[in-house]
Order: structure tokens, then sequence, then C-alpha cells
């Protein structure tokens, strides 16, 4: 089966917004990569509710979102209601995990847990069956256009052990610096799940760029 490609929005151009929508409906992408940034769990503010209420309403597909952001579980509802198919809250930033990916699930939403490049997969053990998604970032998260840090392959491995262990169905996605030059050793790895931001919409044709990645993920 091939990977699912989710091009990240932080690199679109925010005054066409509308365009690049329109550009990952009719492309081979699968879902649509949102990441919200609070300023305080990451040094970088990106976009929230308005800016997701906008895109919601073009986009056509799975729309996938990424808080970076403190408490996570306020929020919660309102992403619901703006439409959000899968919503992913940081390991780093949730007390009660536990509690918040049920709290999500309530909502009607897929569950995921990202995990920033120093935490150890071994942490989500206890809760990977409740975890429909973990996003394994491959950059310190805050800010697009970053290089792929290496030991990323290795977590993939071990985290993909660990679910068939469990017999879990949690997808892995892997978050940042994808490109070409990753992602067929990623989907090797066990990745499900490839976003792209930069590789994508900084390339001459992002619609060819998506094809190409999705051919190499097959
Ligand atoms: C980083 C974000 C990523 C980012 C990826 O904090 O979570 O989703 O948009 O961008 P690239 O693909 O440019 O590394
Ligand atoms: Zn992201």
């Amino acid at each position: 089966m091939s990977a699912i490609i989710a091009p990240s929005i932080l690199a679109a151009d925010f005054a066409n917004l509308q365009r690049d929508c329109e550009l990952v409906n009719n492309s081979q992408a699968d879902w649509f990569h949102l990441d919200v940034m609070d300023g305080v769990f990451v040094p970088n503010i990106s976009f929230g509710m308005p800016v997701i209420k906008a895109i919601a309403k073009h986009a056509n597909k799975t729309l996938d979102t990424h808080l970076m952001i403190v408490d996570p579980d306020r929020y919660i509802k309102t992403f619901a209601d703006l439409g959000v198919n899968v919503l992913t809250v940081h390991y780093e930033a949730c007390t009660h995990l536990h509690r918040t990916l049920q709290a999500i699930k309530a909502e009607g939403m897929q569950a995921g847990v990202a995990l920033n490049p120093h935490t150890n997969v071994s942490l989500i053990e206890d809760t990977l069956k409740d975890i429909d998604l973990v996003c394994v970032m491959s950059v310190n998260p805050g800010f697009g256009g970053q290089s792929f840090i290496e030991n990323t392959y290795k977590k993939v491995r071990t985290l993909k052990k660990m679910i068939m262990e469990q017999g879990a169905s949690t997808k892995i996605e892997i978050d940042g610096g994808v490109t070409n030059k990753n992602a067929v050793q990623l989907v090797e790895a066990g990745a499900d799940v490839l976003v792209a931001g930069s590789y994508v919409f900084r390339s001459d044709d992002p619609t060819a760029t998506i094809a190409g990645l999705k051919e190499l993920a097959s």
C-alpha cells in the first residue's frame, strides 16, 4: 500500500491560500497537514482557527492538524467544530495524555501524538493502542525548511516493531525535511504518512512534486 502524502500548508502562499488548497485538491496528495504554533510550546507562531476555517471551506481532503501548543485540551472541541479529521497533540505538551486522546476521540476525530526528536518512542508504549497516529518529528518543531534528522529511521523502525507486537493499527507519520532523498527509506522503515512542506511548495511544479513523492512512496 502506498503511503499517504500530506503537503504542509505552512509552506503555501498565505496570500493565495485558496489557489494552494485547490492545488492540493487536484493533486495526488491524500491529506492537508495544518501546523498550529503558539509561540510558547515552539518559538514561532503560525496560524489558528480563522485560517483553518478558511482552508476547510476549500479543502476536500482529510484535515490533519498538528498542534504545537501548550495545554491543547482547551481547543479540542473547537478544532472538531472546524472540521478537523486528525488532531495531533505533542507528547511533551500533555500531562494527562491518555485523557487528552480520549477527549479527541469523543469529538469524533482521530487522535495523534507527536514526538519531538529527543522523545523516545518507548514513552508511548503503554498508550499505543489508544493512538491512531504517531507523528515522528524529523526536525525540531517550529519552522519549515529545516534539515531531516537521520536518527528518525531508527525511531520509525523501533516504533513499527512496537505497533506490530501490540497488534495496534497506529499509523506512523513523518514530519520535517521530507524529500525525494529520504521518502523511500522512510516508507521501508515503516512510515505510513509523509508530510512535506518546503519540498512541495518551493518546487517549480508542486503538483508534479507531490506525484513524484506518491510514486516513491508506493
Ligand atoms: C514543523 C512542522 C512541519 C513543517 C514541515 O514544525 O510541523 O509540518 O511544515 O515543513 P518542511 O517539510 O519544510 O520541513
Ligand atoms: Zn507539522
